[in-house]
């Protein structure tokens, strides 16, 4: 049994997440932490919502809610999606608690110490016809690095340069569109990353095993010729994690808060101590999974994130713990994601373009989109969902295959043998057959989820579902019933047991429909089938099942083509 610590990218608190933001990173790093648990391993997985910074703050205005008031009620609309869709953190934080502002504030406090906080006197953009200073993603203009001409002032989306607003040719305000922009004069703090370039340039290298889209990015932005230049770290903002240096003020930097990209990654440590304290636990029992001089060194970390957060996780984060000079756990493994594509456009938050995780859960379970969300995950480029596409995968895999092979077996023992497992002979050679390709199979389908590559692990377990089916197909007990009701029995035991170890194979995809399969069953024993022979005499003889409700029903042409037309505008 080893420890896993898995976080996933924090998703801003404004606004609902589309389904593309889903499968960046909360859903592959929920099925990761599903299997590893269901494996016997030790797993914290956390997550948070990302609060700060003035999304939050343009979106309360809109509301009319106090900044605070709009986050915490954000939260628990985000909290009761992420249950929604089965996502199984241990602990779903937020970036606004005490645990994190004291963390970050520790942080900036012991960076300075270290050496690593310049003071800048930089130039700042303030907007006139806003009123404020602007922060940089809401200066919108063009990026100086690839000719975008809607790169934000952070970073340029499309070629992924971390940007200072100053960057921007011909910059505009994104909140008013106004170009009567000043710049003036303001004090802020720059973490001295250039400084910690060796550092991390040794820690990237010793990566070997990352995958290729993580350590390109990295290694993009750190050789550059301008890669890794020093950030400042603070803004002139209300809303945020207030600038001290500890618990000591910091003279000079009254009413500033930190940047949102600071304090955000050390929320995932922050989010580890609110779930030790939710749970009535001790420092202690965060520490262990944080700190390598109190227990993290057996700690294998995992980041799952969208491509354009890699910079942040592979350079900003790291300097920040690193230049700590304290021993803080690192993240071992990065797991990055391409876009996922609607309808042959982008989905778009701004634009309301596409599903969103709302409307996704009022027209349809949770297991249809995992399902289809994970088997088509942007692994290794873009992927782009069709509503056909969802139509045909959810339809076949989901109603044909599995769905039609749980209902056909319990229907056809209730009408024959009645609600128990029949006995009937031992296993003959083709149940011996079976059981070797599902062992073939089903170790093929570990050593898939065990590299996280999410695409191949789902096709290997459809192809254990197919397996299945066609063991049914051939041995068809509905004919052998009539000549050898014995032989149709065992048949029939075998296709019992099946469903329930396709129940537990298939949990970290599809919880809901695993945990139907399992009542249906009558059984609550789910042990990892590391024997397959062993695992398929779980159910006994005379072991009491149900018919489960229809598991899957298909997605008709008349729903999909009113769906296709729902979506195809803006969110309303
Ligand atoms: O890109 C985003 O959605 C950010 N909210 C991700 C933050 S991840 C982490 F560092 F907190
Ligand atoms: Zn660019």
């Amino acid at each position: 049994m080893a420890r896993h610590l898995i976080t996933s990218a924090l998703p801003y608190i404004n606004g609902i997440k589309h389904l593309g933001n889903l499968v960046g990173s909360q859903l592959p790093a929920d099925l990761y932490a599903r299997y590893l648990r269901a494996r016997g391993h030790e797993v914290m997985f956390i997550c948070a919502t990302d609060e700060h910074g003035t999304p939050a703050e343009l979106a309360a205005a809109k509301t009319g809610e106090a900044v605070a008031d709009y986050c915490a009620r954000m939260h628990s609309v985000q909290t009761a999606l992420a249950q929604g869709f089965g996502l199984s953190f241990d602990h779903y934080g937020r970036s606004s608690s005490d645990q994190n502002r004291r963390l970050t504030q520790h942080f900036a406090g012991r960076l300075a110490d270290q050496g690593y906080i310049r003071e800048v006197v930089e130039k700042q953009v303030y907007s006139h016809a806003d009123n404020r200073f602007l922060p940089d993603r809401y200066i919108e203009g063009t990026c100086p690095n690839c000719g975008y001409d809607k790169a934000r002032g952070d970073q340029c989306e499309n070629c992924t340069k971390q940007l200072d607003p100053t960057d921007l040719i011909n910059p505009r305000s994104a909140i008013s569109g106004s170009t009567d922009l000043e710049v003036r004069e303001t004090k802020h703090l720059y973490l001295r990353q250039s400084a910690l370039k060796g550092d991390i340039a040794a820690w990237i290298d010793g990566k070997a095993d990352w995958p290729i889209l993580t350590t390109s990015i990295a290694r993009k932005w750190l050789n550059d010729g301008d890669g890794l230049q020093d950030r400042g770290i603070t803004r002139d903002l209300d809303w945020g994690v207030p600038v001290k240096r500890g618990d000591a003020d910091w003279p000079g930097m009254e009413g500033k808060v930190f940047y949102v990209w600071f304090d955000a990654p050390i929320e995932y440590i922050g989010a580890t101590a609110e779930w030790a304290e939710a749970n009535g636990a001790d420092d202690a029992a965060w520490r262990r999974w944080w700190r390598l001089d109190e227990g993290a060194e057996d700690v294998t970390y995992t980041q799952f994130m969208g491509k354009d957060n890699v910079p942040f996780h592979t350079l900003s984060f790291p300097a920040t713990l690193i230049g700590s000079g304290e021993p803080w756990k690192m993240v071992d493994y990065i797991k990055s994601f391409n876009y996922l594509t609607y309808q042959g456009g982008q989905f778009s938050t701004s634009q309301g373009r596409g599903v969103f995780m709302d409307h996704a859960l009022e027209i349809l379970p949770a297991d249809y989109w995992r399902w289809w969300l994970l088997s088509h995950a942007p692994e290794s480029g873009d992927s782009e969902f069709t509503w056909e596409n969802f139509q045909q995968s959810v339809n076949k895999d989901l109603a044909d295959v599995l769905g039609n092979f749980v209902s056909r077996i319990t229907k056809f023992c209730r009408a024959k043998f009645g609600e128990t497992v029949p006995e009937g002979p031992a296993w003959g050679p083709a149940e011996l057959a079976l059981i070797d390709t599902l062992t073939t199979r089903i170790r093929a389908y570990e050593a898939n989820m065990e590299a996280m590559e999410v695409r191949k692990a789902a096709s290997e377990l459809r192809a254990i579902w197919v397996s299945g089916n066609e063991y049914l197909q051939s041995a068809a007990p509905w004919t052998v019933f009539k000549t050898d009701p014995d032989q149709a029995a065992m048949q029939v035991r075998m296709g019992l047991n099946l469903i329930r170890l396709y129940a537990i194979l298939s949990q970290p995809f599809i919880p809901f429909a695993s945990a139907s399969m399992l009542a249906a069953m009558g059984t609550d024993g789910a042990d990892w089938p590391t024997d397959v022979a062993q695992a398929l005499q779980a159910l006994a003889p005379g072991h009491g099942f149900t018919v489960p409700e229809v598991m899957f029903a298909k997605i008709s042409d008349e729903d999909r083509a009113a769906w296709e037309a729902r979506f195809q505008g803006v969110r309303t």
